[in-house]
């Protein structure tokens, strides 16, 4: 059986750190690039494991039994289609896909999301998030479904649902928590069929929202409370939040022995460091090669139960994605790893916390569209777009194992009237409409001249952002200049 990837945790960490509010200690430990995979154990290839997986995989009762209910208000055919469909995603083929599709879609965010000193590492759930938007798929007609579909799987899994479903299950079999749910505005009516859609592939029942407590309360427990303010503000015009959690804690096959954790230090680049604290073992298990083209160690850490942190450190300096992105793919890092062997480890310990909008991202990798007028037909009726995709992730590294949890709200509102406010300086001309002949024209930098100059900051709070799903309002026009 060749599972290939179904779960891509990736944590990129280059400079500094973020700590986790509970840790006081003054330096934080980091490392280069952490992916996260469930394991495809090399030394499963060809041992007694495979029966026991391939049990597991094909399990069909629990799809079956979330289907059954759906399926009587169906005519025969359709009822065989769907059965056909059901079968089709449950292939080796469907599930190669779509493990291609969720580690293209993390390297592209990867590649695109940008570091900044206070937030110098990214950890991402790129399962997480494929999950959300997929769930918007489902919601989405014509242009705007295609669009979802081109970006999620490059429309090559005709099943792409159902492919994900069986995904969905495998991984939750894999004692990895997936939480789902549907937030309402009270009063809001979602349309039938997307609830029964939502119900049968993602295991996600709508809720009316009462409290922004009840939203991150719900992230809380589904984290195993590593997720605690998941959302700081309700969105404005808000009317269905599209939400999932995923949490994971796995035991390290081989664990570090804790009296050999010490003091040591993390290579910024060629002329900086930091302290952390590093775990050690003279003789661990690892499957470990340098790639050549990738100019990296690459190295797979197995947890107890069939995941893996899979590590690709770069020979020199800082991690630099875009030129790694093109040439990074975990598959066939994975197909290559070889048998383990002892090796003496140093692994920083960490404790890192990531929070994102995503929807500037998204932007840029061409989704503009779901933002600004997408067509939401099969969600519910009247105008909406998408306010938000909020992610925030955690992850953390010891002795024992490591643990990591996401969650990623996709935020539909009400669509609002565009947004032009003339708050920089501008050109004007002022035309005849039918001769065209401008007659006045003008540069204004400085409406009141007369005006004291004031520091930006000073008036207000209008050079904040507050909410990040405050200016996403049909694509704001105007506004300070960054
Ligand atoms: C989808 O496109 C078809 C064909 O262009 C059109 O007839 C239909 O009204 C569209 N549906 C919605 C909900 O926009
Ligand atoms: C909390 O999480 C557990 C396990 O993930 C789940 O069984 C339970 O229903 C959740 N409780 C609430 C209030 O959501
Ligand atoms: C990353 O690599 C690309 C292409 O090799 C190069 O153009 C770019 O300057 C590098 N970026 C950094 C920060 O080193
Ligand atoms: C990644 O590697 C796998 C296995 O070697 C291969 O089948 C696949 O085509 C590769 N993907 C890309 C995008 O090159």
């Amino acid at each position: 059986m060749d599972l290939r990837l179904t779960l891509l945790l990736i944590c990129l960490c280059s400079q500094g750190a973020i700590s986790v509010e509970d840790t006081n200690k003054e330096s934080v430990p980091l490392v280069p690039l952490i992916p996260l995979m469930p394991s495809n154990p090399i030394e499963n290839v060809d041992n007694q494991n495979i029966p026991q997986l391939e049990n597991e995989y094909t399990t069909e009762a629990p799809i079956l039994a979330t289907t059954a209910a759906i399926s009587t208000n169906r005519g025969p055919l359709e009822d065989e289609q769907n059965e056909e469909c059901w079968s089709t995603g449950r292939s080796p083929q469907s599930r190669e896909v779509l493990a291609a599709a969720i580690q293209k879609l993390g390297v592209q965010l990867l590649q695109n999301l940008e570091t900044t000193p206070e937030q110098p590492n990214i950890i991402i759930s790129p399962f997480s998030i494929l999950l959300a938007l997929s769930q918007l798929a489902l919601g989405a007609v014509n242009e705007t479904r295609e669009l979802l579909m081109h970006h999620l799987n490059e429309n090559t899994l005709p099943c792409y649902h159902e492919s994900l479903n069986n995904i969905f299950m495998q991984l939750r079999n894999n004692d990895l928590q997936i939480a789902t749910r549907i937030f309402l505005r009270q009063g809001f009516q979602l349309k039938q069929n997307f609830v029964d859609n939502s119900r049968r592939f993602y295991d996600s029942d709508p809720a009316v929202l009462e409290s922004l407590q009840q939203i991150n309360d719900w992230v809380n427990n589904a984290t195993n409370g590593k997720i605690t303010d998941f959302l700081t503000s309700l969105p404005p015009n808000f009317l269905v939040m599209l939400i999932n959690a995923v949490h994971f804690k796995g035991e390290w096959k081989s664990r570090f022995d804790p009296r050999f954790t010490s003091r040591g230090v993390f290579y910024l680049d060629d002329k900086h460091m930091v302290d952390v604290e590093v775990m050690e073992n003279a003789k661990h298990p690892l499957s470990l090669f340098i790639d050549n083209e990738l100019e990296a160690q690459v190295a797979r850490f197995p947890f107890m139960k069939f995941m893996s942190l899979l590590v690709v450190m770069p020979m020199s300096g800082r991690v630099n994605i875009s030129s790694l992105s093109e040439k990074l793919n975990f598959s066939d890092l994975y197909n290559r790893l070889p048998k383990e062997r002892a090796v003496q480890v140093k692994v920083p310990k960490f404790k890192l916390e990531y929070s994102q909008e995503l929807q500037e991202v998204f932007i840029k990798l061409g989704l503009g569209e779901i933002f600004s007028k997408p067509n939401l037909a099969e969600m519910a009726d009247g105008p909406m777009l998408v306010s938000s995709v909020m992610h925030k992730s955690y992850m953390e590294i010891n002795e024992e194992g490591a643990e990591a949890a996401a969650a990623t709200t996709v935020v539909i509102s009400r669509a609002s009237n565009p947004v032009f406010q003339l708050t920089r300086p501008f050109v004007f001309a002022l035309m005849d409409d039918m001769t065209q002949v401008p007659i006045f024209m003008g540069v204004i930098n400085n409406p009141n001249p007369g005006a004291p100059v004031l520091q930006r900051g000073e008036h207000g709070s209008k050079d904040k952002v507050g909410f990040p799903m405050d200016k996403n309002h049909a694509g704001s026009f105007g506004g300070p200049p960054k």
